[in-house]
């Protein structure tokens, strides 16, 4: 038991929220992020990471928000993200962008901004994930979220020697598992040196809708 005055070494528990910018089953981009939630539960200390859906939410639309409220997969969505202080982002390349996720990404965006001030890291399972990495780290900006520059990730994994399962996309590569914990660690290091400002604080501060001229 924790004596008064007394400091914890256990590291404050972040909650990472884990989205996949591909919604092909057998996507290795969500191969990526079930590794990720496995390592973060039986390896790591402190990161507890849950996966949040966005194949369900409808195409951004202004016309879908009625007196202020949103579609109720979207406000299930927004909640999620709120209750998160850092986000993990897998995506592909498509054509240089991340097109599933930008739709997640913009109904987030609607007033309160439920990413502002959030830590991120992003990986990609393709090597073109890199151009769509910085299509996200751009959109990040004024989304006000907080990317990790490193480690760096991404794979060329439709290239042989096979990482993945194709029939489930499974991570199987051991190598790539361990440079994954190090993202994870570098992620939540930087997240534990900015948890002491309240998100909901940050989200009403930077709401998207009313900083842009
Ligand atoms: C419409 C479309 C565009 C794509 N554009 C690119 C690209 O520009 N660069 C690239 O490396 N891969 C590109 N790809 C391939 C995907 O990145 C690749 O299939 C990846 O494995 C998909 O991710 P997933 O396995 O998580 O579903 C494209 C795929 C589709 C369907």
């Amino acid at each position: 038991m924790e004596m008064a005055g007394e400091v914890s070494e256990k590291p404050q528990a972040i909650k990472v929220a884990a989205i996949c910018g591909s919604l092909r089953k057998a996507s290795y981009n969500r191969g990526l992020i079930r590794a990720a939630m496995e390592m973060s539960k039986e390896e790591m200390e402190g990161v507890i990471m849950e996966y949040v859906e966005i194949s369900s939410l409808p195409m951004m639309n202004a016309d879908l928000e009625v007196e202020g409220a949103y579609p109720p997969e979207v406000e299930a969505f927004r909640r999620k993200i709120l209750e998160a202080d850092s986000l993990l982002f897998a995506s592909p390349d498509y054509n240089y962008s991340i097109t599933p996720l930008k739709n997640a990404l913009d109904w987030g965006s609607r007033p309160p901004n439920v990413w502002a001030g959030k830590t991120a890291a992003a990986v990609s399972a393709v090597g073109g994930g890199r151009r769509a990495q910085f299509h996200l780290r751009q959109i990040g900006v004024f989304l006000h979220l907080h990317f990790i520059n490193k480690p760096e990730f991404y794979l060329n994994a439709h290239r042989p020697p096979g990482k993945f399962n194709a029939d489930n996309g499974d991570l199987l590569d051991l190598d790539t598992k361990n440079k994954l914990k190090e993202l994870l660690l570098s992620l939540q290091a930087f997240t534990l040196t900015l948890l002491p400002l309240p998100p909901p604080h940050q989200s009403t501060l930077f709401n998207c809708t009313t900083r842009r001229s």
